[in-house]
C-alpha cells in the first residue's frame, strides 16, 4: 500500500512577523553564534532553548582538531539545558541561526543527527517542541514539532 507524508511549516518574510516570544528565542539564537568555537569551519551556529518554564539555555557549535569530536550548537543547547535543568526537561521551542565568516547572517536547520536527539527529548515530554530556523535573507521558518522535521526517527 503506497503512502503519503506530508508535513506543514510556517514561513515568515522576517522575524518581525513572529509572536513575541518567538522573535526573542530567535535572537537569543542569533546573539549566541558569538559564542562558537568554529575554527575549522569558520561557519558559527546559534542555538536558544526555551524551557517551559520559561528558562532559556543558549548553545554555539563546538569544533576540534579531531573533526567528528565536535558538536552541533541544537545539541549543545539541549544537552546543557538537560543536564542543568534535569527537573525541568521539559522545551516549548529551540531557535537556531547561522552566521558565516564574513559575519553574515544566515540559514540554519537542524542535522539529522540533532534532529534524532531533539526528537527523543519530545517524544519524553509527550508535547511538541516548536523549531524556528533563520533562513536566508531573514525569512524565518517555524514548525510546529520536531517530528515534522524527522519523520520515521529511531525508537527505542
Ligand atoms: N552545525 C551546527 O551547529 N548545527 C547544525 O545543525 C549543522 C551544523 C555546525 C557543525 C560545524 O561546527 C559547523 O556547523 C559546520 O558544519
Amino acid at each position: 500500500m503506497d503512502k503519503t507524508l506530508t508535513i506543514s511549516y510556517h514561513e515568515y518574510d522576517s522575524a518581525a512577523g513572529l509572536p513575541v516570544a518567538d522573535r526573542e528565542l530567535l535572537e537569543q539564537a542569533v546573539a549566541a553564534t558569538a559564542t562558537a568555537y568554529s575554527p575549522y569551519s569558520h561557519f558559527s551556529v546559534g542555538a536558544a532553548l526555551r524551557l517551559t518554564d520559561g528558562t532559556v539555555v543558549c548553545g554555539s557549535n563546538q569544533e576540534n582538531a579531531a573533526y567528528p569530536s565536535g558538536l552541533c550548537a541544537e545539541r549543545t543547547a539541549i544537552f546543557a539545558a538537560s543536564a542543568q535543568h534535569p527537573d525541568v526537561r521539559d522545551y516549548a521551542a529551540l531557535a537556531v541561526a547561522g552566521r558565516a565568516a564574513d559575519g553574515t547572517l544566515c540559514e540554519a536547520s537542524p542535522c539529522g543527527a540533532c534532529r534524532q536527539v531533539l526528537a527523543e527529548y519530545e517524544g519524553r515530554q509527550g508535547h511538541p517542541m516548536r523549531v524556528i530556523c533563520l533562513l536566508q535573507g531573514g525569512r524565518v521558518r517555524v514548525f510546529a514539532s520536531v517530528a515534522d522535521l524527522l519523520p520515521f526517527g529511531f525508537v527505542f
